[in-house]
């Protein structure tokens, strides 16, 4: 065939473009057959010609490179990382249930969220929670151009040469198909292929691995794609992303779609309507578990109507409209070796039980919570006793632990006839082990209870509060620092190499102007670091010089702030200089700028006082300032419906609302980039007084703020 070839050096545009177009597609089709088949139909010296002449093509047109290009497929990714991808819609996870009285809220919340009685008329799909790894496969123009996992759900990594060695996952979408599509769903490994590939380990004298999921999730994270078209991944398809043009109106309807697109479907998708009928499914589906040739942990639920999901939209990581039902948790028996005492990073003692190791549920075990010194002696959260009698829990005893999907597994119970003679009950340590200082429990001021928790009092001079500090600032919804991870703060922590040290976050930004003073000890000399690390971890260190002012919150790893409370405050203040005023002012005037705060609907008096004490702290306004020489919190998106009348506004329902549940009409407020807000202030721009409205309605007026009934609202927002 190389003597019809017209030379690349006169070849036009439009005709490279042919070429380019033919030569993806050839190659492609080879590596498919390489992969997935074993039974090449060319020879590596034909098949390499192909490759060089898409090569020097691209490189005589460089503007025709073509998204799904063999040279943007295998080795383009450098060793070791994967490129980062932004999903065009965040990946979000599911809330869990647990028991059928989970279920049946659920359900009820959907219906209350809806303001209709659960009279039935919902429907819902039901389907198996496959246990493997999320992916979003891209499509543009029919064309397969990107695998993404998950990653935090925003950004994930660009798996696209590995997922096109799925034999299951198409690379082309049919005709009808519209010109963007993201299919979502689960890549995983049959447990049958997981048991053949640790044969083969074995009779190869290798190390076997753990689960299935965990090595489906390795596969696709080798850079070699040959190595993961040999481990045989498989995909069910079952949400999906960005559409350019929704092909149906439901979710079962859009599922049967991706079948028709050449997706594999899961069999044992259902759609139900009433309580029972899903909760009968969930029992049949559990039934069927143990001969499906791959691992589920639950069951997934979400409302048909697409409509109707639109309506119940999100809250910030899972969607209303969806739930997953878990399957009980595997327990196992073992014994207890020895209790160690773990300190967070806000000082909690937490007792920890080295086990005998054990597999529960697939997975090895050798350390599970015990949670805290009321739990080891068998007493609740509520002063009841736990456990048959409330025994306690001693070194040495016979033990049920449970494992529950990623939570972490606990100890259960204690088989007492088991106990040896000599056991004694455990003593809760009354120092912290790291640092001596007092480990205290601190009285509830409402309830006048103690906490369940035993605290270490050393703060700042507790090393391991420090380093808990500093692994929370790295992790992944923080800072999310690649290359520096729990075992690399261990490290950075315990040097007292000047040039190497990291004991606060803004050490984390000298590391490379450490290093780089010449005389000092050099990192890539350590061993387990080497050149090319150190090089990507001063590069990744950098790339988080600026990073989204939600992240930057919840990195600084005050109490009881989490996720969800730092986007409220970063949408809320905007920027980082207007929150750390507010928390000051909030703090010394327990005025307008505390009412304000406290006004941020999903903020409570527990978790204002929290950041309000943590601000007063001048050590922590001390670290806090050295990391702002370094870093740059970006402000908070502007608000994203920023066309809407409404955006940036802060709103306040009262009264009863009668075309909306107040859930609803917040929820959808908030979509259009406006606060809603609980309370009202003299920042309040939009009152929205249902019948019945009262003290605020008059407070509204006195501060001349503008007011108007629900219909009027309905009109200002309608789109
Ligand atoms: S739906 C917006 N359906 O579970 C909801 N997720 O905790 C998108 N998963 O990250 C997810 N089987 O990896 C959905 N049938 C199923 C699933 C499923 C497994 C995983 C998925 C997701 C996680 C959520």
């Amino acid at each position: 065939m190389a003597e019809q070839l017209i030379p690349v050096e006169e070849l036009n545009e439009e005709q490279a473009r042919a070429e380019l177009e033919r030569l993806s597609a050839a190659i492609a089709h080879h590596d498919a057959l390489y992969h997935g088949e074993d039974k090449p139909e060319v020879s590596d010296a034909d098949y390499d010609a192909l490759k060089r002449r898409n090569d020097a093509i691209e490189e005589r047109f460089p503007g025709l490179v073509r998204t799904d290009s063999p040279s943007q497929r295998v080795g383009a990714a450098p060793a070791g990382i994967f490129s980062q991808v932004t999903h065009a819609r965040p990946m979000l996870s599911l809330d869990n249930t647990f028991s059928d009285e989970d279920v049946r809220d659920f359900v009820n919340s959907v219906y209350r969220f809806l303001g209709q009685l659960p009279d039935g008329s919902i429907a819902f799909t039901a389907e198996p929670k496959i246990d493997g790894l999320s992916m979003s496969l891209r499509y543009e123009n029919r064309k397969l151009v990107t695998g993404a996992t998950r990653g935090d759900g925003t950004t994930g990594e660009n798996v696209t040469a590995n997922i096109r060695t799925i034999g299951e996952i198409p690379d082309t979408l049919p005709d009808d198909a519209p010109d963007v599509v993201e299919v979502r769903g689960e890549v995983y490994m049959a447990k049958s292929d997981f048991m053949a590939l640790n044969a083969q380990m074995e009779a190869d004298g290798k190390q076997t691995y753990v689960n299935p999921r965990n090595t489906a999730a390795g596969s696709l994270r080798q850079l070699d794609a040959k190595v993961t078209a040999s481990r045989k991944l498989k995909f069910f398809a079952y949400a999906w992303g960005e559409m350019s043009e929704m092909p149906a109106d439901t979710q079962l309807g859009m599922v049967k779609t991706f079948e028709r697109w050449g997706f594999p479907i899961n069999p044992l998708m259902s759609r139900l309507s009433s309580v029972e009928a899903i909760l009968d499914h969930y029992h049949q589906i559990g039934l069927k578990r143990p001969d499906l040739d791959y691992d589920i942990d639950g069951v997934v639920y979400k409302v048909d109507r697409l409509d109707l999901q639109q309506r119940l939209g999100f809250r910030s990581r899972s969607p209303r409209w969806a739930t997953a039902h878990k399957f009980p948790a595997e327990q196992a028996f073992t014994t207890i070796e020895t209790i160690d005492i773990q300190v967070g990073r806000t000082g909690a003692l937490t007792p920890v039980a080295r086990l005998t190791p054990i597999t529960v549920g697939g997975v090895v075990v050798t350390n599970a919570t015990l949670h805290n010194a009321d739990y080891i002696l068998g007493i609740g959260n509520n002063g009841e006793r736990i456990r048959e009698e409330g025994h306690d829990i001693r070194i040495g005893d016979t033990v049920i632990v449970q494992r529950a999907g990623d939570v972490i597994p606990q100890v259960l119970d204690v088989v007492l006839e088991k106990r040896k003679s000599d056991a004694e009950p455990y003593v809760f340590p009354s120092k912290c082990p790291v640092c001596g200082s007092h480990a205290v429990r601190e009285k509830n001021e409402k309830t006048g209870k103690l906490d369940s928790v035993t605290r270490c009092t050393g703060g700042f001079i507790c090393k391991a509060q420090a380093k808990e500090h500093l692994k929370h600032f790295v992790s992944r919804n923080a800072f999310d620092i690649e290359g520096l991870g729990t075992k690399q703060i261990d490290f950075f922590f315990d040097s007292e190499d000047p040039a190497i040290t990291v004991r606060t976050a803004p050490d984390i930004f000298t590391l490379r102007e450490r290093q780089e003073a010449t005389s000092l000890t050099k990192l890539e000399n350590i061993e387990g670091f080497g050149r090319v690390s150190v090089r990507k971890l001063f590069d990744a260190i950098d790339a988080r010089r600026s990073i989204a002012l939600n992240r930057f919150i919840y990195a600084l790893g005050i109490r009881h702030v989490g996720e969800t409370t730092a986007k409220l405050l970063a949408r809320s203040y905007g920027s980082y200089a207007a929150f750390e005023e507010g928390m000051k002012q909030a703090g010394s005037l327990h005025g307008e700028a505390w009412n304000e705060l406290n006004a941020i609907d999903g903020i409570g008096e527990v978790v204002a006082t929290a950041i309000v004490e943590f601000f007063k702290e001048e050590r922590n306004r001390d670290v806090i300032h050295r990391l702002l020489e370094k870093v740059t919190p970006e402000d908070a998106e502007a608000p994203q419906a920023s066309d809407s009348p409404v955006a940036g506004k802060t709103v306040v329902f009262t009264g009863s609302l009668e075309k909306f549940t107040r859930d609803e009409a917040k929820a959808r407020a908030e979509s259009l980039g406006a606060k809603v807000s609980g309370s009202v202030s003299k920042k309040t721009d939009i009152l929205v007084a249902g019948p019945g409205a009262g003290s605020k309605l008059s407070k509204a007026q006195e501060l001349g703020i503008q007011t108007m009934d629900e219909d009027e609202w309905l009109a200002l927002i309608a789109p």
